[in-house]
């Protein structure tokens, strides 16, 4: 809660959506950094829940916190660089200000992370069998050959060629996409009830990304998971999310199921990113224009709406998006965003100016 909205009358602000009962929920989570600069505020008030066998997607532009927010689940910031203040519940338990090695414990076994980068993730000296031998020793109490049998199980499933003999390369011997999937194969080597995976087909050729998100969605199915696929790319979740939060600078300005999203979206900075997405059927010039400008430092983030400086309705209400910090709301069935049009402005600005252009 912003000072300003504390001094607008007081009014309880509603949580954002986070479901009680819901497997992962994450309540008010902040993480900053103190940096030479000043403090960097790259998570600030963020609440979602996914339960199991729910998928959200979590959209926003590079740089508004969607892998901070992720490693924060995870419990991979370096020690000592983040201040983490908030809840991140799993299965009911908080994991902020838990050891770190019970967070290791439940890391692997209840949840596991698909990174941005594979080669971040696997180490370059030891053979991909023998790391998702490893991952699975460490949870289960069972031989290395029942471990290296399961291993080539896992490469089977996520389409590695002959994974009998590929079991023994190492990663530089497998392409980009071979990387990803092996890395898939190593996150769910112990059948994890959360998975995370952060722009996972980023870098892939549009044939092997289908083949990614469709084997993240046939291992949901089978072990009944929780998952949250991180993306700055809209069309990646249209298919595969139930709900999508759109994340701007470190906040959640957005958030409903997938068909409100893209059927109904009623935040300025969700229109752009709609605009954004390739069409092969339209030419850009009667298109909605890409989001102009760049996201904000989160050191210094604008006064009012983060998003002001970008927004071509900024103007609407006077001078309310540059002084006060729209407050997260639900505007009706559960959808939640954080602007201060009013519902007659979007749905006018909706159906006149950006539906007929996207
Ligand atoms: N250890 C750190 N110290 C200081 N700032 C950090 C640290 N880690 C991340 N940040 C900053 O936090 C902000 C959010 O970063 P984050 O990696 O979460 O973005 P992102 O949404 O995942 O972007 P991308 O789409 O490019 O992956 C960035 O401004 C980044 O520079
Ligand atoms: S609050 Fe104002 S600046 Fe922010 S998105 Fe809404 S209209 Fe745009
Ligand atoms: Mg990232």
């Amino acid at each position: 809660m912003t000072q300003h909205e504390d001094n607008l009358g007081g009014a309880a602000i509603r949580p954002a959506p986070v479901d009680s009962g819901a497997f992962l929920q994450v309540r008010e989570l902040r993480v900053h950094f103190p940096t030479d600069d000043g403090v960097v505020r790259s998570v600030d008030d963020l609440s979602f829940s996914v339960d199991r066998g729910k998928t959200l997607g979590i959209v926003g532009e590079s740089g508004s916190g969607k892998s901070v927010t992720s490693l924060s689940i995870m419990g991979l910031h370096k020690r000592g660089t983040a201040k983490i203040t908030g809840e991140i519940l799993l299965d009911g338990q908080n994991l902020v200000g838990m050891s770190p090695e019970r967070v290791r414990l439940l890391r692997g076994k209840r949840m596991a992370m698909i990174f941005q980068d594979p080669l971040s993730a696997m180490h370059p000296f030891y053979s991909v069998g023998s790391q998702i031998i490893e991952a699975y020793r460490i949870h289960n109490k069972v031989t290395k050959a029942v471990a290296r049998k399961h291993a080539i199980d896992l490469l089977d499933r996520v389409g590695i060629p002959n994974p009998k003999s590929r079991v023994d390369d190492y990663p530089h011997q497998f392409s980009g996409g071979m990387r990803q999937r092996a890395m898939i194969a190593m996150a769910l080597s112990c059948d994890p009830e959360l998975l995370i995976a952060d722009e996972p087909t980023t870098a892939l050729d549009v044939t092997v990304q289908a083949q990614i998100l469709d084997l993240i969605r046939d291992l949901q199915a089978e072990f009944n998971s929780a998952v949250v696929i991180i993306t700055h790319d809209l069309g990646v979740v249209a298919e595969l999310a139930d709900d999508i939060m759109v994340m701007y600078a470190g906040r959640a300005v957005e958030y409903s199921t997938a068909a409100d999203i893209f059927n109904s979206p009623q935040h300025p900075y969700t229109w752009g990113l709609l605009g954004s997405m390739p069409r092969l059927d339209r030419e850009r010039t009667e298109r909605l224009q890409p989001i102009k400008g760049t996201p904000p430092s989160l050191i210094n983030v604008p006064e009012g709406c983060p998003f002001n400086p970008r927004c071509a309705y900024a103007g609407t209400n006077g001078d309310l998006s540059f002084t006060v910090r729209p407050e997260f709301r639900d505007v009706g069935g559960g959808h939640h965003i954080a602007c201060h049009l009013g519902a007659e402005d979007r749905l006018r600005i909706w159906d006149t100016e950006i539906r007929p252009k996207l």
